[in-house]
């Protein structure tokens, strides 16, 4: 499809329509929310969606309410048109790209919380981040109505809190998780890194060794305790300037699997600083 083909459309009443003609003429919706600054990743959401569904959406909306107050929303990169012709050329049907009033409109006042699953990790290092997410993610499902939504594992954390609300709220809808796109030295693929310098660029690789030395030492037996202090000290010796956490979570639920040797199923789980950007990543163990 040629990128000057993607329709988009900004109000919900239209998204809606054009679901459920989908979904009433029989064919399966995928669904993949983001928030712009498209790359190899995003891209890989929508192959996937294009795999398991006859039709895929895609959202583009910088949700202010899950920035916190000194974060990057302002600055956030926003790139419509180089977005929505990436789209295009992937394969996507349909843009939402809906305006700050269209989600939030005068008198809004309802947030979603998940409790547990949402409060390590960056629910401890931003706190309200999680609550912007599971508004608008329950938002963006409940506007759309997929047959499935498709979001990606650099986010793990996020992908639980999802699955956690979706399930507890009974939407109609299949999540399903994407793999990590990542660059050739192992950097996660995301909007944020456009923020590095060529220095900084070269640090960041780091991140993902230093995740990948964790998930080794946890096969091998090493305790808990030392996988993250020796990962946490990576970072800090390759350059990352405030380590927010290198921490050993169990996939199940994100609860800490305490001190010793981990056999249950974990994930390693970083988020880090390079001047004023913030990376993160994760990795099974
Ligand atoms: O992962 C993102 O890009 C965002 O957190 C999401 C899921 C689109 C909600 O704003």
């Amino acid at each position: 499809m040629a990128a000057e083909n993607l329709p988009i459309v900004r109000t919900v009443a239209a998204l809606r329509a054009q679901v459920e003609a989908w979904r009433d003429s029989g064919l399966k919706v995928a669904f993949a929310p983001t928030m712009g600054a498209l790359h190899e990743g995003h891209l890989s959401l929508i192959r996937l969606g294009l795999d398991r569904a006859d039709r895929v959406v895609a959202s583009i909306f910088v949700n202010p309410t899950q920035f916190g107050p000194n974060e990057d929303f302002d600055r956030y990169p926003r790139n419509e048109a180089g977005d929505s012709a990436l789209l295009a050329g992937a394969g996507c049907h349909l843009l939402f790209a809906p305006s700050v009033q269209e989600m939030y409109p005068h008198g809004f006042a309802t947030t979603i919380t998940v409790t547990g699953v949402s409060e390590p990790l960056d629910g401890a290092a931003r706190p309200g981040h999680f609550n912007g997410v599971a508004t608008v993610v329950t938002k963006l499902l409940n506007q759309a109505r997929p047959d499935i939504a498709i979001f990606g594992e650099k986010d793990y954390q996020q992908l639980q809190v999802i699955r956690r609300l979706v399930r507890d709220l009974d939407l109609p809808v299949e999540v399903v998780g994407a793999p990590i796109a990542r660059a050739e030295d192992g950097l996660a693929l995301s909007s944020r890194n456009a923020y590095l310098d060529s220095a900084q660029r070269q640090i960041a690789g780091q991140m993902n060794k230093a995740l990948a030395d964790a998930v080794a030492r946890l096969a091998a037996g090493e305790s808990v305790e030392r996988v993250e202090a020796t990962g946490r000290a990576a970072l800090e010796r390759h350059g990352f300037e405030t380590v927010d956490y290198f921490e050993v979570r169990l996939v199940e639920d994100l609860s800490h699997p305490g001190p010793g040797p981990c056999s249950a199923p974990a994930r390693v789980f970083a988020a880090a600083h390079l001047g004023r950007t913030r990376l993160i990543d994760n990795m099974g163990a």
